[in-house]
């Protein structure tokens, strides 16, 4: 389904991403973790068309995304939760979703189907995005991704000081998005259980490279303990 092979990134002069190779296979939700700092967020920027690697390739469903703007590449099928969410706040829950509309020509009966996964923001459709908790803006960050009818959704560190409930909560929407069928998951998350309990697979990052990676059962104590524990 995605594809990425030998992305390298440079800021600044200096080397970031170093050859960062990994696939998202269909129906399957992927976590990529690692510590602070290591290149989650700017593995995920590539992806999306945010920042421009000196080389490598982007292939989504066999078509090739290299080289395409943010928008293209939204509307070829990569969904984008961005880390810190990026609602806006001076827009209602219902105006955020419809900027999703707009943008992609869903159809607003959409909506509907996408706010059932989320019954806290059917209550606070007209409520301002930025009142409303941590955790409530992202699960609307989330609905805003899936009204873009994404093939992958790509979330950067979704459970990042949410509430336990609310973890759970969306750990429980994401493994029914996969369990759907209808789109692919690859998740950045330093939250290692969460990991075990939603990913099908891993991928360890540490100094802008893939350094290790496999089946989710995989992934024992002496890999978290050289790669994950600070
Ligand atoms: N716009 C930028 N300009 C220069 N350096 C940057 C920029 N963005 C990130 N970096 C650097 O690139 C490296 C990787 O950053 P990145 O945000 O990808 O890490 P991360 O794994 O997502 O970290 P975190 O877990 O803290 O979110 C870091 O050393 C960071 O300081
Ligand atoms: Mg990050």
């Amino acid at each position: 389904m995605l594809k990425l092979s030998q992305i390298n990134v440079n800021y600044d002069g200096s080397r970031i991403l170093r050859g960062v190779s990994l696939i998202v296979p269909e129906k399957s939700l992927v976590c990529l973790m690692g510590r602070n700092g290591v290149g989650k967020t700017t593995t995920l920027k590539a992806i999306v068309g945010l920042v421009k690697p000196e080389s490598g390739r982007v292939e989504l469903a066999g078509t090739d995304l290299t080289g395409l703007a943010p928008d293209a590449r939204a509307r070829a099928g990569l969904g984008f939760v961005p880390q810190g969410r990026d609602i806006f706040p001076h827009l209602t829950v219902w105006e955020n979703l419809k900027v999703s509309l707009a943008v992609h020509g869903t159809p607003a009966s959409e909506v509907e189907r996408v706010v059932e996964l989320f019954p806290m923001l059917k209550e606070f459709l007209q409520r301002k995005g930025g009142v409303l908790s941590g955790g409530q803006q992202q699960q609307l960050a989330i609905a805003r991704a899936l009204l873009t009818n994404p093939k992958i959704l790509i979330l950067d560190e979704p459970t990042e000081g949410i509430q336990p409930n609310i973890i759970d909560l969306i750990g429980d929407t994401l493994l029914k998005l996969k369990q759907e069928g209808r789109i692919s998951i690859l998740l950045v998350e330093q939250y290692l259980d969460f990991c075990l309990a939603v990913g099908d697979s891993f991928y360890i990052m540490d100094r802008g490279a893939i350094v290790a990676g496999g089946a989710i059962a995989q992934l024992n104590d002496e890999i978290v303990k050289k790669h994950l524990t600070v």
